[in-house]
């Protein structure tokens, strides 16, 4: 049995930090698991252009802890009004690395969205040209179609069709939920990707729902079924470079998510490698691990690899219940009070 893994040093490619007083908590806690993370954009307002982007990467740096060399790999979030322009002045800033589509509407902070992505068509042909890639949280906007197939009908309607105009344009599909996304992924040509989640690799929705609603397990897209989940950790633990991680970590205060009305995102900066580790280890894959957290995404992005290592053991360990969040707000984590199984040393 292996009770230990030196692995290289893991990146994020999809994260939320929030803005201004929430980053003195989320920068921190990134800068802790990760070497660098592609930083979401859906802030409020959102970061729609370079002036946007590198003030918000100003904001950010303040909060990386001294010691630290954490880099935040930023994005611009794409909407009506983005023009080709405004993507060439953002990659020659050095720091945008990406551009976010979420379709108006489907989930937290995405008012700002696209509803119809072939007004777009100009946008993205630039983007190819550039080898700029497009993050798509895919799931149809249409608020009639069942929330448990907004993935799928996403992929036919809006994202088949894309990939086929411009077979160029890099693509990640961002935190699959389902099936048909890994068929999706694994059907497209190299200049499509996904990343995977720890929720979704280790929870469907039973959890979520079963024996009294999880509002922790809660976030967009939503866990799926069982045959879902098999089909992602299969995915992910196959050793093909199109499957990375991305934990979608999503700072939501406790008053928020235990609500009548909570809200979408499970928080998992300090614990989603600890969740890889187990998940991977399900599936008798640890060996598997290293390149998921520390390789593929990299190589999908153009960037070089970390070279520093981090030590894995297998050592019992209890996140704690909350984080203190904002002005007495809390964020718990996602697997809090629970027993996990890998610690990073
Ligand atoms: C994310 C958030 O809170 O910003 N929530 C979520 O449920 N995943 C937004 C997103 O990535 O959809
Ligand atoms: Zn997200």
């Amino acid at each position: 049995m292996t009770n230990q893994m030196t692995i290289t040093f893991p990146d994020d490619w999809h994260i939320h930090l929030r803005d201004h007083d929430a980053l003195k908590t989320t920068v921190p806690h990134a800068a802790q698991s990760f070497k660098r993370a592609i930083v979401m954009p859906n802030t409020t307002p959102p970061i729609k252009n370079r002036q946007d982007a590198e003030a918000y990467y100003a904001r950010i740096q303040k909060h990386i802890p001294e010691g630290s060399d954490f880099q935040p790999l930023m994005t611009l979030y794409l909407t009506p009004d983005t023009t080709a322009d405004i993507i060439e002045d953002a990659k020659a800033s050095g720091i945008v690395h990406a551009v976010k589509l979420y379709p108006a509407g489907v989930t937290t902070n995405s008012t700002a969205g696209v509803s119809s992505l072939s007004n777009l068509y100009p946008v993205f042909e630039k983007m190819a040209e550039i080898g700029l890639p497009l993050l798509i949280h895919g799931e149809a906007s249409d608020p009639e179609i069942d929330i448990f197939d907004r993935e799928s009908t996403f992929i036919e309607q809006e994202l088949k069709p894309l990939h086929t105009k411009i077979p160029t344009l890099k693509i990640v599909l961002e935190h699959i939920t389902t099936k048909d996304a890994v068929e999706f992924v694994l059907a497209a040509n190299n200049n499509v990707g996904a990343t995977l989640t720890p929720q979704h690799l280790l929870f469907n929705r039973n959890s979520l729902l079963s024996g009294g609603i999880k509002p922790h397990l809660y976030c967009l897209p939503i866990l799926k079924r069982e045959t879902h989940r098999q089909a992602l950790i299969e995915a992910a633990t196959s050793g093909n470079p199109k499957f990375f991680i991305g934990t979608d970590s999503a700072p939501h205060a406790q008053s928020a998510k235990e609500s009548s009305c909570g809200c979408a995102g499970c928080y998992s900066a300090l614990t989603a490698i600890s969740h890889y580790a187990e998940a991977f280890e399900h599936m008798n894959a640890l060996d598997k691990l290293e390149a998921f957290l520390g390789h593929y995404g990299a190589d999908f992005y153009g960037l070089p690899r970390n070279t520093e290592m981090i030590t894995l053991v297998r050592e019992d360990w209890t996140p704690p219940e909350s984080y203190s969040y904002l002005e007495n707000e809390h964020l718990i984590p996602l697997g809090a009070k629970q027993v996990l199984k890998w610690k990073v040393k």
